[in-house]
């Protein structure tokens, strides 16, 4: 490698590496710990950190900026290379806090002014630590039994003997110096795949930027690296791939890492302190490949060694410094809508760009002309796609942008070419000059489009070989593949007669509609077809609102909308096919009952999906109506959020409003009858009792119990005053601990008052043990105190 790449390629790889040369003094002054017994501590300043025996790992604090993160680090060599963080996505701290394994058993930091945070819980008491030799940092309880250890938790790295369970997955960080959780994943899937993704996407195949291609191979893959540097997919017998064969270096230490720029990479590197990381493989050098990397409207171009986000015609970037923030248009398109003469628009073409392919039409047998004319006159159209003979129309965000080397497709975008300081005045000239523009592009265009039907036919007749819709090993075909059609498809309503065998089997039935199963003839997946009622009929933009709302919400814990028909008073919804029930139907059958830890992961997933609506997708959305019975199941039993048919769409300046009652009895925050405002904190009520459900295993009423047992809420809050929580749960063993959490968590978000009701952030915060619960009080207290 020569010079200039060697110092490039530390640049765009090396994360979370820290000279700390602070720390370098402080831990030289370090005793060696291989049992760390209850009252250690350590400060950020004095006695930071926790040494390995060969002192090669420290588990410790290590300075990020403005402030302290505790993690694990590599003492042994200079840069002090970070390999996990606690508390990643909230783990910045003072330099007067103290970690602390307090004589009762808590792993925790201690800040004077603030409440302390548990930084690892492993639901019992932990009675001593170990920082061991090979990075792994592990918990033991009195019998020394480890109860917790670093390597299950792992954040970017795997380090040798360390591996990827089915199931799981790591994700990149922010930057190279914020080690809070970044855009991209690396997941091994239960179907043997290991498969990378952008961040909030659903596992399917057109997400995915790279896969091992083991898909099909049993459902106990996981990823495993050894001391050699053997990284490989293994099911607890055979090998299944290798992705590198390994290689013996003497004093040579490797690690795995999904970097920051979203591809995961080997390195080694000598303990000699002049020695350095180097890369030894990657599954690609395609520095474009992973999605998302430009955010939205930008696309990525391949330089040499490193990778570029440019702008659409007539899109700036939102913040120059970070481009996975993306770019926005610079003018606006109120003149299109409103005929207003003085405006006028172009279309501007972009060689090889593609992005992911949402359309909301297709034009077919056009030329490129006529796809340029189709998105110039409909104001609709933002953008178009040009390819053999189809246009695909296209509005705002455009996903996924890059330019390729060459391409058959044709990126059209519509700009402005109003001056905004002279508008009007220039209307004629304005037009003269799009005509020539226009005489020029078509030139390039033809020349563009006989070239793409040239590549197309050397390459159409192998790229019909792959199964559509397959996971690609990017290494082989290089990802250049558009997403098949993620946006929404218009059904016919005869194509859903057909899906549905004329709406034979039924799965459900909800205020708004019937849900029947049905298998789509083109491609054969198995879809949940929602049936509108009638009655919903004056209701046009409440289907047009749920339509355009889910369309837009891509999380993997709420369920994905695939189309939809709109035929005169025939509505329908067609939904991704949920194939074990819904959370009703498993939590009130003893017989399904999931067991205590499968039911805290449904918890966490079902608080997942609200926060999702909440706070992180495009639009604030508040449910409405959460309940067992609209929280679905996956075939991996990964819990999904299902009908935002209730959902009201927030203004952004309007955040409170009141729409006569909605939801479902049980179920809904009592605001809702006080004619209040009705906010978010709705919802974290409606979670609160599913919460309780959750946790005790019924429903929230239910008269064929005693009268002081039949109102759930009533009865959890009694037991919790009186100190005998494990009535709750019957005889069933459950961790007292976690129960308690839970049933304070719940009680938390039933309060009567809204504003005492932790945000859903808040709530998965506590779920996950990180931050301390304080005292419920009775959820009734504030209103008997009025
Ligand atoms: C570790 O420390 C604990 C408490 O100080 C002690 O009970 C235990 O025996 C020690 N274990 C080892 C292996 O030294
Ligand atoms: C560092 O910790 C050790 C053991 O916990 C203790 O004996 C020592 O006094 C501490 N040193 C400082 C400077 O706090
Ligand atoms: C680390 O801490 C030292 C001393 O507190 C400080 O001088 C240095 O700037 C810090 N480094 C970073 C990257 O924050
Ligand atoms: C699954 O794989 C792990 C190691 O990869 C192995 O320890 C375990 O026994 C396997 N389980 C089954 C059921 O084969
Ligand atoms: C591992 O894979 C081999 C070959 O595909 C298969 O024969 C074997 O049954 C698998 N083992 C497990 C535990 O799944
Ligand atoms: C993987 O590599 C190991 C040696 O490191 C070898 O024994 C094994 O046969 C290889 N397996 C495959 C599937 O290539
Ligand atoms: C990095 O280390 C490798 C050997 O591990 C060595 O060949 C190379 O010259 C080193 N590069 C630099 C810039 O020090
Ligand atoms: C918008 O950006 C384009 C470059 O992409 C520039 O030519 C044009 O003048 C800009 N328009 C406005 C209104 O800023
Ligand atoms: C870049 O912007 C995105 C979204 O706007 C944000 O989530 C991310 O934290 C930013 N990254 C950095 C390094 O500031
Ligand atoms: C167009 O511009 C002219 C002159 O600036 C102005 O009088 C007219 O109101 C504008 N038309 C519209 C629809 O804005």
């Amino acid at each position: 490698m020569n010079q200039r790449s060697q110092s490039l390629f530390s640049m765009a790889v090396f994360p979370c590496v820290l000279i700390v040369s602070a720390l370098m003094v402080a831990s030289a002054q370090q005793q060696r710990y291989s049992n760390i017994s209850l009252g250690s501590s350590l400060t950020p300043l004095k006695n930071s950190s926790w040494l390995s025996p060969s002192g090669l790992y420290a588990f410790g604090f290590y300075n990020i900026s403005n402030g302290y993160a505790v993690g694990i680090y590599l003492a042994g060599i200079p840069e002090n290379t970070v390999v996990w963080t606690a508390n990643r996505d909230d783990p910045v701290f003072p330099s007067n806090v103290v970690l602390l394994l307090t004589d009762d058993g808590r792993l925790i930091l201690k800040q004077e002014d603030r409440e302390s945070v548990v930084l690892v819980n492993p639901g019992q008491s932990i009675a001593s630590a170990s920082m061991l030799d090979n990075g792994n940092f592990v918990l033991y309880d009195s019998s020394r039994r480890i109860i917790w250890k670093s390597f299950d938790q792992p954040t970017d790295t795997l380090l040798p003997d360390q591996r990827l369970p089915p199931g799981e997955e790591i994700f990149s960080s922010v930057s190279k110096t914020n080690p809070a959780r970044g855009i991209f994943r690396l997941k091994m899937q239960y179907d043997g795949n290991l498969v990378q993704y952008p961040v909030e996407t659903p596992d399917t195949a057109p997400y995915a930027y790279y896969s091992s291609g083991t898909d099909g191979d049993g459902n106990n893959v996981s990823l495993n690296l050894d001391k050699n540097g053997h990284l490989y997919l293994f099911n607890g017998s055979f090998i299944l791939s290798n992705l590198t064969i390994g290689r013996y270096r003497t004093r040579t230490i490797y690690l795995m890492r999904i970097d920051v720029d979203g591809i995961f990479r080997l390195y080694y590197r000598s303990l000699d302190p002049q020695g350095n990381w180097t890369k030894e493989w990657s599954p690609t050098e395609d520095k474009c490949a992973p999605k998302g990397l430009c955010g939205l409207n930008g696309f990525c171009i391949q330089m040499d060694e490193v990778a570029e986000c440019e702008c659409l015609p007539g899109f700036d970037h939102v913040n120059p410094g970070n481009w996975s923030s993306g770019c926005e248009r610079n003018f606006s398109m109120e003149g299109c809508k409103a005929k207003d003469q003085n405006v006028s628009y172009e279309i501007r073409s972009s060689d090889n760009t593609v992005w992911e392919d949402a359309n909301y039409a297709i034009l077919t047998g056009t030329t490129n002309e006529d796809c340029r004319k189709a998105c110039l006159e409909d104001c609709n159209c933002d953008a178009a796609l040009f390819k053999d003979g189809n246009c695909r129309k296209q509005r705002l965000p455009l996903r996924y942008g890059r330019r390729l080397q060459s391409n058959s497709n044709i990126a059209l975008i519509k700009v402005s070419t109003t001056e905004p300081s002279t508008q009007g005045d220039l209307g004629n000239s304005g037009m003269e000059i799009k005509k020539e523009l226009r005489l020029d592009i078509l030139i390039i265009s033809i020349s563009l489009f006989a070239l793409a039907v040239l590549i197309l036919a050397i390459s159409g007749i192998y790229v019909h070989r792959n199964h559509v819709g397959r996971y690609k090993k990017i290494s082989k075909y290089g990802n250049v593949e558009l997403i098949e059609d993620v946006g929404l498809r218009a059904f016919t309503y005869g194509e859903l007669v057909q899906a549905t065998d004329d709406f034979k089997e039924e799965l459900g039935r909800g205020a708004s509609g019937t849900v029947y199963k049905g298998i789509l003839t083109n491609n054969g997946n198995i879809v949940a077809v929602k049936r509108l009622e009638k009655e919903m009929a004056e209701g046009e933009k409440e289907f047009q609102t749920e339509m355009k709302v889910i369309g837009k919400t891509y999380h993997r814990n709420l369920v994905r909308l695939l189309g939809y028909c709109l035929e005169g008073s025939k509505w329908l919804l067609v939904y991704e096919y949920m194939s074990n029930g819904s959370l009703a139907d498993i939590l009130f059958n003893p017989k399904n009952r999931p067991c205590w830890e499968e039911r805290i992961r449904i918890a966490s997933d079902i608080a997942r999906g609200i926060l999702y609506l909440h706070e992180e997708c495009e639009t604030q959305i508040i449910h409405c109506d959460i309940k067992p019975q609209n929280i679905l199941m996956d075939e991996h039993r990964c819990a999904k959020i299902s009908d935002f048919g209730l959902a009201k769409l927030l203004k952004q300046d309007q955040t409170n409003t009141y729409t006569g009652i909605r939801g479902t009895r049980g179920y809904v925050a009592p605001e809702w009858h006080r004619k209040l405002p009705v906010t978010v904190k709705a919802d974290v009520y409606s979670f609160g009792i599913v919460l309780l459900e959750i946790t005790c295993g019924r429903r929230s009423v239910d008269w064929s119990l005693s009268e002081d047992e039949a109102i759930l809420e009533e009865w959890v809050y009694n037991c919790y005053e009186a100190k005998e929580i494990s009535k709750l749960v019957g005889d069933e063993e459950v961790d007292e601990r976690k129960l308690e959490r839970m049933i304070k968590i719940g009680i938390w978000c039933i309060q009567d008052e809204p504003s005492l009701r932790p945000s859903m952030k808040k709530v998965l915060l506590m779920l996950e043990g990180t931050v301390d619960i304080p005292v419920p009080p009775s959820p009734t207290s504030f209103l008997s105190a009025i």
